[in-house]
């Protein structure tokens, strides 16, 4: 299973990817991530990123296409994966296709996750991500005192959490615009492909979760 999770911001790819991951036993590869770790070591790459993330823009195209190639030749992804934020543009998309073209591993879907505007806002908001397990939660749409519950599994006390910098009001404004001019015309991309699948991502998550797998069982 080669899949390509598409979405505004907070639109649940990263969330829907995770459950994918736990049933399906392939990796997710989200750009976000890997750029975010980069960016906490310091690495060269990870400066370079630093500047555009905290402005909401697009990192530029061969910085992102060096780490999933490298990604992609790890030997995890042999039986499939799951881009999680990747490709964000039609450049990063031809590349895409070039290198699956290359390994012989065609993608077998794209699935376009749907949420209006203000739950997107709303979602964005709420969010928190845990600094020692990574677990995202969400202050507004999780089950009231889900969070406060729940134990790290990293440290078994509580979740030490905290709002990710580009979840701002200015920087999620940046954030959609650029998903609508810039992302938003791979729909049509992989429509003439006839990849695509389109899911309401509205709704609890295993609604969502059963939309998304009836997608790809098709
Ligand atoms: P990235 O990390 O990819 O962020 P994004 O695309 O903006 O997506 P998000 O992580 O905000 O949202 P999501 O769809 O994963 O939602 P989630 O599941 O967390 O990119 C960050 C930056 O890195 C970019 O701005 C750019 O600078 C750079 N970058 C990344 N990739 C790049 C690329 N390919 N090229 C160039 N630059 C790149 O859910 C959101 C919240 O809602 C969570 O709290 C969750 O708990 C909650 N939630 C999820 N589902 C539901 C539901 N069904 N109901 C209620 N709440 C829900």
């Amino acid at each position: 299973m080669r899949i390509v999770l598409l979405g505004a911001p907070g639109s649940g790819k990263g969330t829907q990817s995770q459950r994918l991951v736990e049933r399906h036993g392939i990796p997710q590869v989200s750009t976000g991530d890997l750029l975010r770790a980069a960016v906490a070591k310091g690495t060269p790459l990870g400066l370079k990123a630093k500047e555009a993330m905290a402005a909401g823009r697009l990192v530029a195209d061969e910085i992102v296409l060096g780490m999933i190639r490298e990604r992609l030749a790890e030997p995890d992804t042999r039986h499939g994966f799951i881009l999680d934020g990747f490709p964000r543009n039609l450049a990063q998309a031809r590349a895409l296709d070039a290198l699956l073209g290359e390994i012989g591993q065609p993608l077998d879907a794209v699935v376009q996750m749907e949420v209006d505007y203000g739950e997107l806002s709303r979602r964005i908001s709420g969010r928190r991500t845990c600094s020692d397990c990574g677990r995202v939660v969400n202050l507004l749409t999780s089950p009231p005192g889900e969070a406060e519950r729940e134990a790290c599994p990293k440290t078994g006390k509580p979740h030490r959490l905290f709002q990710r910098p580009d979840d701002n009001e200015a920087t999620v404004t940046e954030r959609l615009k650029v998903y609508e001019q810039q992302t938003r015309p791979l729909v049509d991309y992989y429509r003439e492909q006839a990849l695509l699948h389109t899911i309401d991502a509205k709704g609890p998550v295993a609604e969502v979760e059963q939309r998304l797998e009836r997608a790809l069982a098709q």
